[in-house]
Order: C-alpha cells, then sequence, then structure tokens
C-alpha cells in the first residue's frame, strides 16, 4: 500500500501528492530565497506524515517547537546538553521512536553544528534491530553542509558535513530519509545535494543558485528562468516522490503555527508623552515578572531522557511500515515521586554537577512541575546548599548529621569559589577516606581543570581555612582548622574515576 501524504494543489487544482514511501528511499531537497515558503512546506510535510512515519527536526531557528503541543513531538534544546549527551538521546529517540524537535536556535553557529553533528550521528550508528524508517528534516541544510570553508572550525564543519554526508548518502539502508532545505543552493555541499532525488524548487533570484538548481533537475538554465517568477508558497515539484515531470503546486495551509513571520507595516499607536515613553521602557509593567518567568527553560538531559522513556511511539494506521511499528509496547509513566526523589534525579545527573547553580535550579522547577510536586518550598539558597554537598559526593544519610551541619555552617560564610571545595574535604576528612586528587576537586568546582583546582587549594590555603601538607611519599592531608578534621592521605594528582569511567 502506498501513502500518498497532500502537500497542496496544482494549478489546475487536482490535489498535489507526495507519496511518502517512495519518500523514504529518494529523500527531499527543498531550494528558495528566504521568504518563499520553505519552512511552511516542512511544516506542512511534517504534519501530514506525522502520524504516519517518526520525525526527527534539526531545527535552526527555532521554527518547529510548536509541533510539541498539537503533534506530540518532544523538543530538545540542544543548548541544554553536551554533544554526548545529544548522541545517547538520540540513540534513545531510535529505539523508543519518538519524534523530536532539535531546537539549535540559542546556539552560535560553530555549536549548532557541533550539536546537529552529534545529533545526527547518534542517529545514524544505532544497532541494526533500531533501523525504523524515520524522516530526518534538516531546515537551512546550508548551515550544517556548507560548500566552502567558512568561519568556523575545519573540526566542526568536518564533523557537521560528515554527518550530513552520511544523512543523504548512507542513511537509506538505515531508514533515515534525509528532506534538507536550503535558501542558497550555492552554498549547500555538492554531494549532499546531489543525493535527493525529489526536488521542490521556490522563488531564486540569483543566476548561480539558478545554475545549480537547473544542473540537478537536469533543466536547460533557461527554462530554470521559471523559479524566478515563483510567488511565495509555490513550488516546482519534480521526482519519483511527486511528479515525472516539473509541477507547478501551491503549498497548502498548515495546523501549527510558525515562529517567524512575515513582518509587516503597522500603524504607530499614538506617541506618549517623552517623559510617559521613557517611563514605559525604563519601569517594569504589572505583570512583568511573571511573564518573564514563564518563558519555558530549556529541559535538562535527563529531563528528556525521562521523556522519552515516558512517551509513546505514534500509532500509525494500517500501513507497510505498520507491522514494524505495532511492535512496540507503550510505556507507562512512572508513579508520582517525593520532593526528595526529584532533587536526587537531578543532582544525580553528573552533567548537572558542571552546570551553573540557577540553570539547575531551573530544571528542578521545570521537573517538580512536570511531576506535580511544590518545588518552590526548596528556595534557590536551599537549593545551592544541596546541590554543593552533593558536588562533595555526600550520601544522604551524612547530609544530616549535626557534624555535616557544621561543615555546611562554615562554608556558607566562604566565598563561593570556596564552597564546594570545602565541602569535599570536609566530606573526606569526616569519612577519613584519602584527600580528593585535584582532578576531583577540579569537578566539585564544576571545572576540569586540575591546575585550577590546585591553585584554588593554595590560595584557601593563604586564607587560612585550610593546611596542606605533603608527606615524603608525595601523598597529600589536608586539615580544617575550623572543624579540627583532617583528610586521610591521597595522591593529588590520582584521576577522577567518575572521569574515567
Ligand atoms: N503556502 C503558504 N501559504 C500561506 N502562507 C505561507 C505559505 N508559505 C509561506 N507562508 C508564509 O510566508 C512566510 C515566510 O515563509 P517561510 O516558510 O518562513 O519562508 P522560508 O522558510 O522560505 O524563509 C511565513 O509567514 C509563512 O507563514
Ligand atoms: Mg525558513
Amino acid at each position: 500500500m502506498t501513502v500518498a501524504i497532500e502537500m497542496g494543489s496544482t494549478s489546475a487544482g487536482s490535489p498535489a501528492t507526495l507519496d511518502l514511501e517512495e519518500l523514504l528511499a529518494t529523500r527531499l531537497l527543498v531550494q528558495g530565497n528566504s521568504g518563499s515558503g520553505k519552512s511552511h512546506l516542512l511544516r506542512r510535510l511534517v504534519e501530514q506524515s506525522a502520524q504516519w512515519v517518526q520525525q526527527v527536526i534539526i531545527d535552526p531557528e527555532g521554527d518547529f517547537v510548536t509541533l510539541a503541543e498539537a503533534y506530540g513531538h518532544v523538543v530538545l534544546d540542544a543548548a541544554a546538553h553536551t554533544e554526548a549527551a545529544l548522541q545517547q538521546v538520540a540513540a534513545r529517540v531510535r529505539q523508543h521512536r519518538v519524534s523530536v524537535v532539535v531546537n539549535l536556535e540559542s546556539l552560535e553557529t560553530e555549536r549548532q553544528m557541533r550539536h546537529a553533528a552529534a545529533f545526527l550521528g547518534g542517529l545514524f550508528d544505532v544497532d541494526r534491530e533500531f533501523w525504523f524508517p524515520m524522516l530526518v528534516v534538516v531546515d537551512e541544510a546550508q548551515l550544517f553542509a556548507p560548500a566552502a570553508a567558512g568561519e568556523v572550525s575545519d573540526e566542526a564543519r568536518k564533523a557537521s558535513l560528515g554527518a550530513m554526508t552520511n544523512l543523504m548518502c548512507r542513511g537509506r539502508k538505515r531508514g533515515l530519509a534525509g528532506i534538507i532545505a536550503t535558501q542558497r543552493l550555492a552554498k549547500l555541499a555538492k554531494n549532499v545535494a546531489a543525493e535527493a532525488s525529489n526536488f521542490l524548487m521556490g522563488r531564486t533570484f540569483l543566476d548561480i543558485d539558478m545554475a545549480r538548481a537547473a544542473d540537478l533537475l537536469g533543466m536547460e538554465r533557461r527554462q530554470a528562468e521559471m523559479f524566478r517568477d515563483l510567488n511565495r508558497g509555490h513550488f516546482i515539484a519534480l521526482g519519483p516522490a511527486l511528479s515525472r515531470r516539473p509541477l507547478p503546486i501551491r503549498i497548502g495551509d498548515v495546523q501549527t503555527d510558525g515562529r517567524t513571520g512575515n513582518a509587516r507595516l503597522m500603524p504607530m499607536p499614538p506617541s506618549a508623552a517623552p517623559a510617559d515613553a521613557r517611563d514605559l521602557i525604563m519601569k517594569p509593567g504589572e505583570n512583568e515578572s511573571v511573564r518573564a518567568m514563564s518563558r519555558p527553560t530549556p529541559a535538562s538531559t535527563a529531563d528528556i531522557l525521562a521523556q522519552l522513556a515516558a512517551s509513546q511511539p505514534p500509532q500509525p494506521p494500517a500501513f507497510s511500515l505498520a507491522s514494524e511499528m505495532a511492535a512496540h509496547p507503550v510505556r507507562e509513566m512512572p508513579p508520582k515521586p517525593s520532593l526528595d526523589d526529584v532533587l536526587r534525579e537531578v543532582l544525580g545527573d553528573p552533567e548537572a554537577l558542571y552546570r551553573n547553580v540557577a540553570q539547575v535550579y531551573q530544571d528542578f522547577l521545570v521537573r517538580c512541575r512536570q511531576y506535580a510536586v511544590n518545588g518552590r518550598s526548596v528556595d534557590l539558597a536551599a537549593f545551592r546548599r544541596k546541590m554543593a554537598t552533593a558536588r562533595a559526593g555526600v550520601d544522604a544519610e551524612t547530609a544530616d548529621t549535626p557534624e555535616w551541619e557544621k561543615a555546611l555552617a562554615l562554608s556558607t560564610a566562604m566565598p563561593e569559589d570556596f564552597q564546594s571545595v570545602f565541602l569535599m574535604l570536609a566530606r573526606a576528612a569526616h569519612d577519613q577516606t584519602p584527600c580528593p586528587s585535584n582532578a576531583q576537586i577540579a569537578r566539585a568546582r564544576g571545572s576540569r581543570s586540575p591546575r585550577r583546582a590546585l591553585g584554588l587549594l593554595e590560595f584557601m590555603e593563604q586564607r587560612g581555612l585550610i593546611i596542606i601538607d605533603m608527606d615524603a611519599y608525595g601523598a597529600r592531608v589536608i586539615e580544617l582548622p575550623a572543624l579540627g578534621w583532617k583528610t586521610g592521605a591521597g595522591n593529588p594528582d590520582a584521576l577522577d574515576e567518575d572521569e574515567v569511567a
């Protein structure tokens, strides 16, 4: 059975269809100048095919996040995750068959490329048993597969270009169907563009893009002139999944809104007196803080993983892919956790310990809202202490003892930079374990530089907070005079086990 989704209508008024199964095998390239309607077209395609096939959207402009509510796509804020974490998430996306939007909007180009490469790499590298068909939509693909070296590092460009080449050239066997859109065909790497057999060509002004389009489509350059006169939302369709001959079509409506509207001129409001105008912009308005707070916060890696594990694959109607899809059981939501559970979950993520306290606190609040737990009962100051305790590696039992309370109280009086290190040393002293190495101390500070950790220790010693003692064998003991405690002897240059693992 073939599934034909309706992309819009032809000039004769008949439906313009796209054969989804053919598309999986033959990929699609969309080209058109900025404002020609490419993102709208991609949205139409995604909406119409959402019930049939899993989808991933690489979204450099945050255009597609609105698909989440209507179609259940999980939105991944790429800025909130490391490349390694994104790669892992991608593997789980395939395993659990969840449709996602990878929002790259808050990253600068170099990191957009690296993060997209990591995610695409994760999709590509999964075990054979997870090679289910999926559409991989990449908007503004020239960013990820640039034809020429730009301002980004060679390394980022190679990673990103490699991932795009894999997607378009070798993805098919793995079930990945690349759908890429670009505003400048001449800026898109040739080998990436060449792997698409279907084309939707929109309005194009520049001769060089027109010439590239003509070459790709096997048209006379003169014939390609027709792209110049296309209106917004009008495209020429060609390819095995679309039409055997160049077919002008108009893309139909979409259900969800894009976020980048067209700027329209609007009459100015009646002007206020200059003094009033100044007040209007300098003073916070009513409810303003509420609005600022309600901006969606990026979810943490653990969050997204929990969401992925809890979501269910799309329920497909009868389709030749259906048997594969149906084979996957629906996962159940976990029972409602307590506040402590949520805290443990958030602070249990090793990545969280490297991040800024305020950000992790926001994650914590978001997670609490998801679980309908009142997170505000832990304020930022309390959260900071909990995080410092977690960074120090203190277990829940120790954290509740009076001795530890004393260490905690001492630490809160110190400059923030010292707190987590002090607590880590206190913990080693309390538990009579070896003095932590520089690498471990670096980690407790949320950094990865052992050299700086050593510098900090020396600084703390100058301030009289600790006393560093080396024994004849090069092992280090640190004393905490205010507590009257001393750590065991430890090798300062030992590697951080958690890092090695
Ligand atoms: N087929 C269409 N029907 C109605 N509006 C459209 C259509 N195509 C594009 N638009 C509108 O035109 C504007 C620009 O479209 P967009 O898809 O963002 O362009 P591009 O991604 O090519 O820069 C958007 O406001 C979009 O909603
Ligand atoms: Mg766009």
